[in-house]
């Protein structure tokens, strides 16, 4: 590559040489001491900003040119080029830089400062880099699966130099996950869910950043149910929390009879906990009650009980009422007991 891009700057500077041969000038050029050429140096800038490219010219009397690639920018103070973002910075006859505005992708490449004096031509050449920050252009819509499912998520960006993806589950361990634009999770697990960060770097500017929420559909699963040793004429309490994505339905059974909210009984539901209350407990009352819970993907039952004192086998669920339990029972006795 660089081979090729030498020699044809040899064929092109040798051209211009001509050509500036042809322009009236007050000394021919006799000859071109091309070994001469300095090494390329690299300029390095983002698009949209400015470029002043430094040419310093130590003779008072010389000929001097512009070059982008094969075509003439500036000859002299003759400007060539028509374009307007193109002008020269100059400090009497000693600088002649050249000074492109809003820099873009395709100002990329190399710049010749030619300079023809008296005692030998000289040339400088700069090599442009134009870069540009990481973008992210397309990402994953949010999804909702089905626990087991295969999910891609993808995150497509464009940016000079090409960016590095990163994928996150912003989980609290929050740790890196492998895929670059495209992220597969082979059966997705409830623990997979969350908002997944996908984030496009290339030290050009701050990383882009977007974010996939993935929702897992899974079915029920009572994860506790809490049976009660009640007095008569107190107030039984039976709990039920299920695990379910999306939040299930609850039912309550006594027996084989659904239960409603009617004279004594009262259901509540607060996301994936319910509770059954039954205001004055009497000696009916104490057996066997269901909870079913219920989503589109399943539905699973458990049983609990409600004991007459000193019959229960398991209360323990009934000493730890969870202080938000409390406050939801008291409430409830208010409305029961219509405080
Ligand atoms: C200019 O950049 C190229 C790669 O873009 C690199 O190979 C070369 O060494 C750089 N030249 C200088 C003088 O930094
Ligand atoms: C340099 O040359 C390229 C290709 O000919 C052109 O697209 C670009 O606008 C030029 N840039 C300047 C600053 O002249
Ligand atoms: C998920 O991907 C695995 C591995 O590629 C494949 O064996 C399985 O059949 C896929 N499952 C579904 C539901 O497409
Ligand atoms: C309680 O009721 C459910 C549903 O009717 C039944 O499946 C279960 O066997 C009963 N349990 C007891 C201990 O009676
Ligand atoms: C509970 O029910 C019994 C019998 O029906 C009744 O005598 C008592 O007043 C009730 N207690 C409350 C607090 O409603
Ligand atoms: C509870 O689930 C069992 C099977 O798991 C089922 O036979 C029973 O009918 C269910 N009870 C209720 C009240 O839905």
């Amino acid at each position: 590559m660089v081979v090729g891009r030498r020699s044809c700057w040899k064929q092109l500077q040798a051209a211009f040489f001509r050509l500036l041969c042809l322009i009236p000038t007050g000394f021919p050029v006799r000859s071109v001491d091309m070994q001469r050429a300095s090494a390329t140096d690299n300029i390095t800038i983002r698009q949209g900003d400015t470029a002043v490219i430094r040419c310093y010219v130590d003779d008072k009397i010389s000929k001097v040119a512009w070059l982008n690639r094969s075509n003439i920018i500036f000859a002299g103070s003759d400007k060539w080029s028509l374009d307007p973002r193109v002008d020269l910075v100059t400090k009497g006859q000693l600088e002649y830089s050249l000074r492109i505005q809003k820099v873009d992708v395709y100002d990329e490449g190399s710049y010749t400062c030619s300079i023809q004096t008296k005692q030998q031509p000289k040339t400088s050449q700069v090599y442009l880099i134009v870069q540009v920050p990481a973008s992210i252009y397309k990402v994953s819509e949010d999804i909702t699966v089905n626990e087991g499912s295969n999910v891609t998520l993808s995150c497509l960006a464009d940016g000079r130099p090409d960016p590095v993806i990163n994928w996150r589950l912003l989980n609290p361990s929050a740790e890196p996950l492998d895929g670059l634009e495209y992220l597969d999770i082979i059966g997705i697990r409830r623990n997979q869910a969350g908002r997944y960060e996908c984030k496009a770097s290339n030290d050009v500017a701050t990383p882009d950043v977007k974010y996939v929420n993935v929702i897992v559909n899974y079915p029920p699963a009572i994860k506790t149910a809490k049976s009660s040793e009640t007095q008569v004429g107190r107030m039984g309490v039976l709990q039920c929390d299920a695990a379910a994505v999306p939040t299930p339905e609850f039912e309550w059974y006594r027996d084989e009879k659904r239960l409603s909210n009617a004279q004594g009984i009262s259901i509540q539901i607060v996301g994936t906990t319910t509770v059954l209350m039954i205001s004055n407990v009497t000696e009916e009352d104490y057996g066997n009650y269901t909870c079913v819970a219920t989503n589109r993907l399943g539905i699973q039952n458990a049983s609990l009980f409600l004991y007459r004192p000193g019959t229960g086998r398991d209360i323990s669920g009934a000493a730890c009422v969870s202080h938000s339990l409390w406050l939801l029972l008291a409430s409830m006795a208010c409305l029961l007991f219509k405080c």
